[in-house]
Order: C-alpha cells, then structure tokens, then sequence
C-alpha cells in the first residue's frame, strides 16, 4: 500500500479502536459498578476528542504544510458526530430505556444536557451538509455554516465543565479532564487567527529556504556544471 493510501486509514482508526475497546470492556464487565455512566461518559470523551482533533488538521497544515491533514476534517467530523449520537443514545436508551417521561423530570434537573444538546443539533446539521454538493449549493454560505463547528466545542466544554461539576458555579467536580480540553481547543483556535497563520506560513517559508540552501543535495547541484 502506498504512503497516501495508508494516511486515508488514520481517521477510521481513531474511530474504531475506540469502538473495539469500548465494546470489549463492556462484554467482559470491565467498565466499574456503574458500566452505563461509564460507557456515556467514555463515548462523551471520544466525541471530543475526535471532535478536537478534527479542530486540529487546519493548525497542523498551518505549522508544517503537510496538506493530507486537511483531507481528514471531514470524516473526523462525522465520525465525532456518530461519537455524540452513540453518547446521546447511551444516555436515553440504555439509561433511561427510552422511557420519555423519566427523562423528562430528569433533564429539568439536568440544565448541562441543554448545553449538550445544542451541541448536538449543531454537529448534525453540519454532517448532513458535509457533502460537496452541499459546498455547491450553499457556496459562501457553507463556509459560515461550518465555522458554527468552534461554537458547538465551545458548548461542549460548557457542557463537559457543568457535568462534572453538577452546579456550574459550586466548587464540587474535578475539573482537570475539562480544563485540558479547553487549553489544547483554545491553542487550537488560536493558530487560527488570521495574522498569526499567516505569520506561520511566512517563517515557514523562510525555512524551508535555508533549508534548501543548505542542503547537500542542493550542494551537489550547484557543482555540477
Ligand atoms: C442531546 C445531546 C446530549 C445529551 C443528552 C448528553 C448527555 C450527557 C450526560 C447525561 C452526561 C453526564 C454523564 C454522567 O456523568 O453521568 C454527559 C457528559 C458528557 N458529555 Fe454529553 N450529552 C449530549 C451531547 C454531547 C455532545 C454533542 C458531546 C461531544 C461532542 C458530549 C460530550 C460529553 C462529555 C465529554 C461529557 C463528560 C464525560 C465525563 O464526565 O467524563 N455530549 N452528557
């Protein structure tokens, strides 16, 4: 398999282990006293993560010009999309049973969900505009749409931060897990300000001039008459 090809299997991969892992602790009764809240929360966490890094392939083109990055925005942004539905199917299927009215009275008493779930319509309407015939139709307005994707990680922190914490302004919760998400989300977004990306791109341009210069391939080039 060519180099190319092998890069096209990263995105899948961090999906599916995840999935393999989380199916393989469940069947051998490895998830704790309580595998449902664990089995939420695990398939909360991946969401993010997936939903992070697919945050992060912009950045990462920016910083080393390395375009295949680019190329698995999309299917880590679906795949953080089915991450989200298997959490949110988690919660009202396997927790509550589908049983509406319970869940009801508990979402009253459970504000973060709210959060969770704007997050939640956000990620979906932006995988089901995914497709390039969307791009084509939508034109310019595509790009707005999708740049909705910093507001659904934002809420999702906010979401992340209350859950752990039950009252979002109480001093109750470990709030380590949450916190390194919003610094490494916060990095992230950073890199994407327009002066500083450009400022990037330009030091990396510098760079791979000296670099060039003094290579000794360029060396060999330059005596050969
Ligand atoms: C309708 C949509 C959603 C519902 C009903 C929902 C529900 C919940 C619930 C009940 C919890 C607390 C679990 C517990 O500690 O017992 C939780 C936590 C969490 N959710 Fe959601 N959620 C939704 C959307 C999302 C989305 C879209 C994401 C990410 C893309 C997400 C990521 C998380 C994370 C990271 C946690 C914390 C996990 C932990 O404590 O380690 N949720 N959610």
């Amino acid at each position: 398999m060519q180099r190319e090809q092998w890069t096209k299997v990263v995105p899948h991969l961090a999906a599916w282990l995840p999935a393999l892992w989380l199916a393989w602790a469940w069947q051998r009764g490895n998830l704790g006293v309580n595998p449902i809240q664990a089995g939420t929360q695990f398939a909360g966490r991946v969401a993010l993560t997936i939903l992070a890094a697919s945050l992060a392939c912009t950045p990462l083109n920016t910083l080393s010009g390395w375009r295949t990055a680019l190329a698995w925005r999309r299917p880590l942004g679906l795949y953080a999309f089915a991450w989200a539905t298997g959490h949110l199917l988690f919660f009202v299927w396997v927790d509550y049973g589908l049983d509406w009215a319970s869940l009801r009275l508990d979402v009253g008493t459970k504000p973060y969900v709210w959060v969770g779930a704007l997050a939640m319509l956000i990620l979906a309407a932006l995988a089901l505009t995914s497709h390039r015939w969307w791009m084509k139709f939508l034109k310019r307005g595509w790009k707005t749409l999708h740049r909705l994707v910093y507001l659904a990680a934002v809420l999702v922190l906010v979401h992340y931060f209350w859950a752990v914490k039950g009252n979002f302004l109480g001093l109750s919760g470990s709030i380590d897990r949450p916190l390194a998400y919003s610094v490494g989300i916060a990095l992230l977004l950073m890199l994407r300000i327009a002066p500083l990306r450009r400022w990037i791109v330009r030091q990396r341009a510098r760079w791979s001039d000296i670099r060039r210069k003094f290579s000794p391939r360029s060396d060999i080039l330059r005596r050969v008459p």
